[in-house]
């Protein structure tokens, strides 16, 4: 019988493995380019760059940054799923937020490889700058889920806030690695997505005391998961021009939006936002005003659970330090 921790060890070495064979698949062959134009005629000819490639530095730091921020926000939305193992309610509650646990401190490890492979920051560079809150991770994560009903409403909400955007990068994405990566990273999200699905509409039917727990937690989540998608994009967002993100955030979001009000509201749930309205010509919904200092002060650390959430990290990155040994001194052992 192996215990929990000997089972994240042989995930993280299969990790390891998967990795190393995505790595290799590619065929490692640099390429340059003699200019910014050249390269970004490259990039919109749909060529995917690899990591041996000559890439502008200013491509490989935007690109870095990117991908490091999804990695910080896996690790720490895993961290938040684990808290939930125990407090799930019933055994099948239990498994899916293991698995889920599994799933997001797994897309962490593999988005942690990609950015690490570009040069810019070693892994544990990474993870100290997180630690120590010198790097970000998205606002979703600087709130507390105090209830059943506050865990559903992060499947339901933000899963599927971050499956949009995730899909969005991936429809387009020029940088191959994370492309590879974010094609198993999505199948895994969208499964998220569906269970959140499945338990909304299990509390929609439940008892009153379900339903009111539901619609407390859709409206402690509502706000942080629009605002999840970013300010409406700025024109000159090299992240679009560079083919990293396909789409403008000011659209991501009202797709949400369109999709998530008949839903919830079909479900018996009111969306806490008194200035929401439906277009009467085109049936688009409209939100009220939305409160972007919530959103920079969340990413700045100075979210409601902020503080608290990074101490969690923390402890639970000591408190894994034998596993990090143990599989160094496997490693030793085997070279
Ligand atoms: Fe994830
Ligand atoms: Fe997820």
């Amino acid at each position: 019988m192996i215990s929990r921790d000997q089972h994240h060890a042989i995930g993280i070495t299969r990790l390891r493995r998967s990795i190393r064979v995505i790595r290799v698949s590619w065929g490692a062959q640099m390429r340059s380019w003699n200019s910014m134009e050249e390269f970004e005629a490259f990039l919109d000819d749909g060529g995917l760059v690899e990591p041996d490639d000559d890439m502008p530095d200013a491509y490989r730091q935007a690109v870095f940054r990117f991908i490091e921020l999804h990695a910080n926000s896996e690790y720490m939305g895993g961290l938040t799923e684990r808290d939930w193992i125990a407090k799930a309610p019933g055994l099948s509650n239990k498994l899916t937020a293991l698995a889920k646990t599994q799933d997001e401190i797994g897309h962490a490890h593999l988005l942690y490889m990609v950015a690490a492979d570009m040069g810019v920051k070693t892994r544990d560079e990474m993870t100290a700058d997180l630690l120590a809150g010198r790097t970000t991770f998205h606002n979703v994560f600087h709130y507390r889920a105090y209830t059943w009903g506050d865990q559903i409403a992060i499947a339901y909400l933000v899963d599927a806030a971050a499956l949009a955007s995730q899909q969005a990068v991936f429809k387009n994405c020029s940088y191959g690695p994370y492309k590879r990566i974010l094609r198993r990273i999505i199948v895994e999200e969208g499964f998220h997505m569906r269970n959140g699905e499945e338990l909304l509409l299990k509390m929609a039917k439940g008892t009153p005391q379900q339903h009111q727990l539901m619609q407390q937690g859709i409206e402690r989540w509502w706000w942080p998961s629009v605002q999840l998608f970013g300010p409406d994009t700025r024109p000159n967002d090299v992240l679009l021009r560079w083919h990293i993100k396909s789409e403008r955030n000011e659209v991501m979001r009202d797709r949400f939006v369109q999709k998530m009000v008949p839903q919830l509201q079909a479900a018996g749930f009111t969306i806490p936002d008194p200035d929401l309205r439906q277009d009467p010509e085109t049936g688009r919904w409209i939100s009220g005003e939305i409160d972007w200092d919530a959103l920079s002060d969340a990413i700045a650390g100075r979210g409601p659970d902020s503080e608290r959430r990074l101490r969690d990290a923390r402890n639970a990155w000591d408190g894994a330090a034998w596993v990090r040994a143990a599989l160094d001194e496997a490693a030793a052992v085997a070279a």
